[in-house]
């Protein structure tokens, strides 16, 4: 075997597994979410040890210049009738920027800039989500099934979720099995 030939790590895009590299992976359960969805008494009545999102990132040294490497696995569900999404932050070095790459399930990306303007673009298999600096995200899962996406960050960017304790200026929730999406006041 020639040892200048490197196994890199893989990811396989059905699903979103990581092999041939040591993973980091954190659960987030309804319990860490407080005051994320909009029905308080929906979210106390949930199971608080029920995991609403994984993400698994690839080890790697931090520093300026490196990459983070991670996919979030986002499990289908809903708080009341606000689909299950992740906390969203904005990065703490609020210039960094981020791609999404949507891998399986359907979804929504909710960006915000320090505006409080908010936008929605579609996740699905396939998609790509250049998410500019000084540009909150959240994805949000509307299907039936995990939605999974792999995201590139620089180590440095950091998370900033104090920011955005306040809630998103938009939610996303079924009405009549429709998804839809209420503006917020005072978001
Ligand atoms: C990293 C990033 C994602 C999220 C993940 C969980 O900058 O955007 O890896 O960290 O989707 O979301 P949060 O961090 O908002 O709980
Ligand atoms: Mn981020």
């Amino acid at each position: 075997m020639n040892s200048q030939i490197i196994q890199p790590p893989l990811v396989a895009w059905a699903n979103g597994a990581f092999s041939h590299a040591p993973v980091i992976r954190k659960t987030t359960r309804i319990q860490d979410l407080t005051a994320v969805f909009a029905d308080g008494q929906a979210w106390r009545s949930c199971d608080p040890q029920l995991p609403v999102y994984t993400v698994e990132m690839l080890e790697t040294p931090a520093g300026e210049g490196e990459l983070w490497t991670g996919v979030t696995h986002l499990n289908p569900g809903k708080v009341g009738n606000e689909f299950f999404m992740t906390r969203g932050h904005f990065h703490a070095r609020r210039e960094q920027g981020e791609v999404y790459f949507g891998l399986r399930g359907q979804g929504l990306l909710l960006l915000q800039d320090e505006h409080g303007k908010a936008r929605l673009e579609t996740v699905c298999a396939g998609s790509v989500h250049i998410i500019p600096g000084f540009t909150a995200h959240r994805l949000i899962n509307t299907g039936s099934e995990i939605l999974s996406a792999l995201a590139v960050w620089p180590t440095i960017a950091g998370h900033d979720y104090a920011a955005l304790q306040g809630g998103f200026a938009l939610r996303v929730q079924e009405e009549n099995q429709q998804i839809c999406v209420c503006e917020v006041q005072n978001g």
